[in-house]
Parts: structure tokens; C-alpha cells; sequence
């Protein structure tokens, strides 16, 4: 099997080493690739410097078109590049079909927000002092970017970091996750077909304990990071000076009011808890219902989650297959053993095979266990009546996290509620916390992060406010 290149400055390139791509589903290789040396990722970080002018100076057409081209490829090769993720990721095809669909969609919003990108102007001379002056204001890209992308979307949360840099003008430099850069390299390729300027991007599949020096270069100002909070806070603390992205985890709720469809919630919150393996920061973790409807709730919820397929990543039917890797699935279900262990009860799944956790329903879970108060990423799901929707939205908030909540409810009043006091960075209405449209705000309070991707907001980001005043003029 060939080692695939990794991007250097816009070229393909070979280090000195190589890592494996295995398959979770299967544990066959599904590709070796190539890890760049000290010296090629120094070369990397300097062209990203010496480009950042020229970048930022690039006209809109340019930036626009390299990036609607991208957008038109990915579409183009979709097929392809979904039975990578799955084949890299384990993740089901229905699931990464999807992930390229939103890819697409994601540089094509970059493609479009970029023409808008035009800066505006003030007047100023609301005093007498300042008559005859007018203040032109535009955002500047802060400099190149680094990117520290996570396994779980290995194309789609890269295509959030990548596609805003791109359309402020900012070099980018990308450092996949080693279980997972296939998916960045192909993205790498369909850049390499634009009229960008060499440096303006590179993928750096390195190990993690690498990423360090890359964090730490002031030639990078940009850290956009998305991963565990452990990880993110790390970065934080040690480039205060720096501006810092991060996407962590969270412990996301769906709360069933007791006016909510329950047939409709039941089928989303079966799914959603179990999509990609619960292997994404906003799959249903907590489900928190209100007593009178729990009961009834239950009743669909179980069936729902029973029939969900689980198995080959690869059939077109299947909706659960396994977590990245037989390590993660062990310590899934040794945070289900725990809170067995301390009178949790089993209502579904609870078991493991390889790198499969089955759909797992727990009830009357102990506050303290892991798989409340933690991130579980796996498919897991504790049920939680609440006798209030008082008690329902505090329970959201008895968190550390806050990234983003789900209210099942016809109740204008609920929502708003909901959107006054949960400590979230999105609340949705009618639906699981797990909805996420690319273009909207995303990101979280408290130990869920700090910033927000989504294309507009991540380039704002990304850049500062330039006030240039003109004076003298005749207004
Ligand atoms: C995440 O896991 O943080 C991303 C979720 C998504 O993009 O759907």
C-alpha cells in the first residue's frame, strides 16, 4: 500500500516516519501515512509567515472562488471520500455521507460569506468636534491559524477551520487527529487545485505530543482547537497571550416537557444519543423528562432505541457502528460498569464487543457517576425524571458544561424560558441538542469552551476590528 504525502506549504511532501490508519469496524489497515519531520513542520510554520501578507491582501474573487471550488469538489468526489471517513473512522456511511453534505455546504457558506466580508463606515461627526469625519472600519485576519482538528468529524470540523481562514485571508495550518487525517490529506488535495499562494495551507499529520511546539510558536497567533476540555484548557494556560478557539466537550440534555410530541422525541432521542457512536459533543447524553409524561415517554423511547441497526459501518441501514477504537469502547463500558456498581439500573444495551458499545439506556443513575457528570462520548443515554420544569432546567445547568441543550415543547413560554436561564451556547426548540447547522453560532459556556465556530462568527474570530478615520471631508 502506498504512504500517503501529507501538505507541506501547498506541495506534497514525505517526512521520515509512518503511522497506520486502521478501521474500527474491522481492525484491516485502511492506510499508512506519512509524519513530517521537526524541520518540515518549521518550513510549514515559516512559509505560513511569510505568506500572511500576501494573504490578507488576496482580492474577495480569489478567496471566494478557491473556496466555492472546494465546495463544488467535495460534492463531486463525495461518494469517495464518505467510504474514507467510514473506513477511517468506523463511522456509518449514512452518517458519513452526511459529514461530506455538510463539507460542501460549509465552504460553500465560506464562499458566500467571504463576498459579504466588506467592512462598513461610521460617521462621526455626531459632535461638532468631529465634523467632517468618518471612520472606515474592516476586520484584519490576526495571522496564520493553527488548527488541532479532533477524529470525530475528520472532515467537517477541519472544513470549519480551514474554509473561515481561507475567507479572511489567513494561512492555516492544520494538524489532524493520528486516528483520523486521511479525510484533512484528500482536503488537502482539492486545495492544492486552487490559485492560493504557497503556505497558504499545510496538513501536518504529527503525534499529539508534538502539537506543543506548534501551539507555542508566536508565528501562529490563531489556536483554534477542538477536542476534550482537558486538552483545551491545557492550550489555554499555556499561550495566555494568544487568541484561543475551543470546541470541548459537554454532557449535552434533551428535556421532555410534559406538552412535547412524545412519539417524535422518543425517535430523535434514540438516535441521537447513538449517531456516530454518541461520538459527537452534542449527542443526547441527558434526558430529562418531566414526571407526569416519564412513564409514557419510556415506553416509546426503549423500542425506539432497541430498533435501532446497529453493525457494518459500511451497509447503507446501519445507524450505530463502533467507537473509534476498542480503547474507547472499554472505557465506555467501564463508566457503565461504575455506575451499575452504584445502583444504576440497565434498561437497554450495557454490553460491548471489540469496539461496539450497544445502545445503552441507564435509569436511576447516582449524580456523581461519570456517565452524568462527564462527557461519555459513546452511546449512552441516562434518563432523569424531573418533577418541574424548574427542576428540569436546573438539572440542565447542574452541569459543568454548557454547550447545547434540546427542549422538547410546544410552549412558547418554555422556550424562552429555556433560552433566558440554561447556561448553554444553543438551545433548540423541538428537537436534540445534537442539531447543528453549519452556518449558525456554535460553541459553548463554562467547560464546553471558548469562541464560536460557524462561518461568520469564526471569521470574526479570527481577525480584529481596523478603524481607519478620514478627515476633512465635506459629508
Ligand atoms: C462536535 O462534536 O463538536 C461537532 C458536532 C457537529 O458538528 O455536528
Amino acid at each position: 500500500m502506498d504512504v500517503r504525502t501529507f501538505w507541506l506549504a501547498g506541495r506534497p511532501a514525505t517526512g521520515d516516519a509512518e503511522l497506520t490508519v486502521t478501521n474500527p469496524h474491522d481492525g484491516r489497515e485502511v492506510g499508512r501515512y506519512s509524519v513530517p519531520t521537526a524541520a518540515q513542520v518549521e518550513e510549514a510554520v515559516a512559509a505560513a509567515a511569510a505568506v500572511a501578507k500576501q494573504a490578507a491582501a488576496l482580492p474577495v474573487h480569489v478567496r471566494a472562488e478557491a473556496l466555492a471550488h472546494v465546495s463544488r469538489r467535495l460534492a463531486e468526489r463525495a461518494d469517495e471520500i464518505a467510504h474514507l471517513i467510514m473506513s477511517e473512522n468506523g463511522k456509518p456511511i449514512m452518517w458519513a455521507r452526511g459529514e461530506v453534505n455538510r463539507a460542501v455546504a460549509t465552504f460553500r457558506f465560506a464562499a458566500e460569506e467571504t463576498r459579504r466580508w466588506s467592512g462598513g463606515t461610521q460617521r462621526l461627526d455626531t459632535e461638532p468636534a468631529a465634523a467632517g469625519r468618518l471612520a472606515y472600519v474592516t476586520r484584519v485576519p490576526k495571522g496564520p491559524v493553527l488548527a488541532i482538528t479532533p477524529f470525530n468529524f475528520p472532515l467537517n470540523l477541519v472544513a470549519h477551520k480551514v474554509a473561515p481562514a481561507i475567507a479572511v485571508g489567513a494561512p492555516v495550518i492544520v494538524k489532524p487527529a493520528p486516528a483520523t487525517p486521511l479525510s484533512s490529506l484528500v482536503l488537502g488535495d482539492i486545495l492544492a487545485e486552487t490559485d492560493l499562494p504557497a503556505g497558504m495551507f499545510s496538513v501536518l499529520p504529527i503525534e499529539n505530543e508534538r502539537a506543543g511546539d506548534l501551539v507555542a510558536d508566536p508565528r501562529l497567533p490563531v489556536v483554534s482547537f477542538t477536542g476534550s476540555a482537558p486538552v483545551g484548557y491545557a492550550i489555554a494556560d499555556r499561550i495566555p497571550r494568544k487568541h484561543v478557539t475551543l470546541e470541548l466537550g459537554g454532557n449535552a440534555a434533551a428535556v421532555v416537557l410534559a406538552d412535547a410530541d412524545l412519539d417524535w422525541a422518543a425517535q430523535r432521542v434514540a438516535l441521537f444519543s447513538n449517531y456516530q457512536a454518541g461520538q459527537s459533543c452534542i449527542a443526547v447524553q441527558r434526558v430529562i423528562v418531566e414526571r407526569p409524561v416519564y412513564d409514557a415517554f419510556v415506553e416509546r423511547l426503549l423500542p425506539a432505541v432497541e430498533a435501532l441497526v446497529t453493525g457494518d459501518p459500511a451497509d447503507e441501514k446501519t445507524q450505530v457502528g463502533p467507537l473509534v477504537s476498542v480503547a474507547a469502547a472499554e472505557r465506555v463500558e467501564q463508566w457503565v460498569g461504575e455506575a451499575v456498581a452504584a445502583g444504576a439500573k440497565v434498561l437497554a444495551g450495557g454490553t460491548r464487543d471489540g469496539a461496539t458499545v450497544a445502545p445503552t439506556v441507564l435509569a436511576e443513575v447516582p449524580h456523581d457517576a461519570k456517565v452524568n457528570v462527564e462527557e461519555v462520548f459513546g452511546p449512552v443515554m441516562i434518563l432523569q425524571p424531573a418533577a418541574s420544569i424548574d427542576e428540569a432546567y436546573a438539572m440542565v445547568n447542574d452541569s459543568k458544561y454548557g454547550l447545547q441543550t434540546g427542549i422538547f415543547t410546544r410552549s412558547l413560554d418554555a422556550a424562552f424560558r429555556a433560552n433566558r436561564e440554561l447556561e448553554v451556547g444553543g438551545v433548540i426548540i423541538g428537537d436534540v441538542p445534537s442539531y447543528r447547522a453549519d452556518q449558525m453560532p456554535y460553541g459553548g459556556v463554562k467547560d464546553s469552551g471558548i469562541g464560536r465556530e460557524g462561518l461568520h462568527s469564526a471569521m470574526e474570530d479570527y481577525t480584529y476590528e481596523k478603524v481607519m478615520v478620514l478627515t476633512g471631508l465635506t459629508l
